[in-house]
């Protein structure tokens, strides 16, 4: 009986493999392909060789070649690709620069590290003559249901007031109708709520943060901009309480010579209502083109809380009362620093930002 050609074939095809494992260069790989794959190599002489096999031995066995040859030529593109990924990967090696020297070189240049913007500055300003009256900081989503902005504000579904706070309504269709707030009134909701939630009552509290209208920006007006608002829950609280902490406000931030008074106004969630103006700090009272000859500006709201918005969040009005006010933190670094124009404050021109570093 003679003996198969392909007898050897797992041993020879073990040998193939290793050897193809053991190739580490593009080249090397290159060099040896022809004997492991090629006319001459083990593969292609054991294919010639069926040829001396019975007829009936050599489908089978061509069948049991062709596999042995497939695993070599795939386990030789593998290692084709895998020496290709790492020829690669070192020539990134080499064309890398070291760029030790030029960081060296740009640290000894002086860097000007820059500083708070002027709206970040006043809020921080702000936050602190509150602090300093004994306020608390507190903060407030800046996307609110309609819960929270108009109608717990004893601004019902079709008030007309809405329209002075008109916005960006995310889904019109929503009972929980989901809108950009307008005002940082709605986080005096939040804080009652937890206040009654936690028995903590009494509050006083401040709440800066950003807004949003749908009005076209101009000298005076921002589609994005900011407010602080105050609260004051307690026993006992009177609107003299209201008048007091705005004109001292007004004195610790503009300074000797800048004023406040209350002129009665209108707002939902606050009864009696006043709009909250300060001395003109362009002509200093005197009347001028900016305050219209009238020597005040106006620069927010303010009231005694409504009942209607203490029975909305649950609280008694008839053992606490309280105010609130609200003003807008743009409007104030405008007044201060008499800026002409508030579109300025977003522009992040540096040559206007250094003036108030
Ligand atoms: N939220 C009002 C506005 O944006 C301002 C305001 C008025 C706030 C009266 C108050 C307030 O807290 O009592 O126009």
């Amino acid at each position: 009986m003679t003996s198969s050609p392909l007898e050897n074939l797992a041993a020879q095809k073990a040998e193939l493999l290793g050897l193809i494992d053991s190739l580490s260069t593009l080249d090397a790989l290159r060099e040896a392909e022809p004997g492991i794959t090629g006319k001459r190599s083990i593969l292609s002489a054991l294919q010639k060789s069926l040829g001396s096999l019975p007829p009936d031995e050599r489908a089978p066995a061509g069948a049991l070649l062709q596999e042995a040859r497939r695993e070599v030529e795939a386990a030789l593109e593998r290692q084709r690709e895998d020496l290709s990924r790492l020829a690669r990967v070192a020539s990134l090696e080499t064309d890398r620069m070291d760029l030790g020297d030029v960081v060296v070189a740009a640290l000894k240049v002086p860097l000007s590290a820059g500083h708070p913007g002027l709206i970040t500055s006043t809020q921080r300003e702000l936050e602190d003559v509150f602090v300093g009256m004994g306020f608390t900081v507190a903060d407030g989503p800046e996307v609110e249901s309609d819960w929270y902005n108009f109608e717990a504000l004893n601004i019902p579904p079709a008030h007309p007031a809405r329209g002075l706070w008109d916005t960006f309504y995310v889904d019109l269709g929503d009972p929980e109708t989901v809108v950009l707030r307008t005002h940082t009134s709605p986080t005096q909701i939040h804080l009652m709520e937890e206040a009654v939630a936690t028995n903590s009552l009494p509050i006083h509290s401040v709440m800066p943060g950003r807004c949003f209208r749908r009005d076209t920006p101009d000298a005076s007006h921002l589609a994005t901009f900011h407010q602080i608002e105050g609260l004051v829950v307690d026993r006992g609280i009177t609107f003299a309480d209201l008048a007091g902490v705005i004109e001292t406000f007004t004195r610790a931030y503009f300074g000797a010579g800048i004023e406040s008074r209350l002129r009665p106004g209108f707002f939902p969630f606050t009864e009696p209502s006043a709009e909250f103006e300060i001395t003109c700090t362009i002509c200093r009272g005197e009347g001028c083109r900016t305050c219209s000859w009238t020597g005040w500006l106006e620069l927010g709201g303010s009231g005694m809380l409504d009942p209607a918005v203490l029975a909305a969040v649950g609280i008694d009005g008839d053992e606490w009362s309280g105010f609130a006010f609200g003003f807008g933190i743009d409007r104030c670094a405008q007044m201060r620093h008499q800026i002409g124009d508030m579109r300025a404050l977003i522009d992040n021109d540096v040559r206007f930002l250094r003036q108030f570093s």
